[in-house]
């Protein structure tokens, strides 16, 4: 962790993120906010489509936004928060599998495990876990022979 950034600040942007979630079926808004390396925080919400299988989650646009900044290699942490838009959400939510695994992918590309942070939409506890606990033996690079 980044000492100048803690995990209440990486959840203030994630919450400050998911207030851009475009959720207009689920009402359900997701900010996520990557710390990178260097103390830059990169923000996602999630983004949801008429079809409804489309949509894309806070987390993984956020990786995507990482990475076409070229900061792949440099996300060191996350914080993600989520709840029922307007109302107020104080249970931690959790990535999805799918945001697990594009977790990873930035992981592996900076090789490190990365600390990930979850709260509620509006408030409510901070909890904790390595990515590596929230996908145990995960598929990766080094299934396909990449070091
Ligand atoms: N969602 C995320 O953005 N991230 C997650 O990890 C879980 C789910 C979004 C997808 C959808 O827009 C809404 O939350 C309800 O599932």
């Amino acid at each position: 962790m980044n000492e100048a950034i803690g995990a209440e600040q990486l959840i203030a942007a994630a919450r400050e993120a998911a207030a851009n979630a475009w959720a207009p079926y689920s009402n359900f808004s997701v900010g996520a906010a990557l710390l990178l390396a260097d103390g830059r925080i990169v923000t996602g919400a999630n983004v949801e489509n008429a079809s409804y299988g489309l949509s894309l989650c806070a987390e993984t646009v956020a990786v995507a936004k990482a990475s076409a900044e070229g900061r792949m290699r440099d996300v060191v942490a996350v914080g993600i928060v989520g709840g029922m838009t307007g109302a107020d959400g104080v249970e931690p939510i959790l990535p999805c599998g799918r945001c697990r695994q594009i977790l990873n992918e930035a992981a592996q590309a900076g090789k490190r495990d990365l600390a990930v942070y979850c709260s509620g939409l509006t408030g409510g506890p901070v909890t904790e876990y390595k990515l590596s606990e929230l996908l145990p033996h995960a598929f990766g690079p080094a299934n396909l022979g990449i070091v």
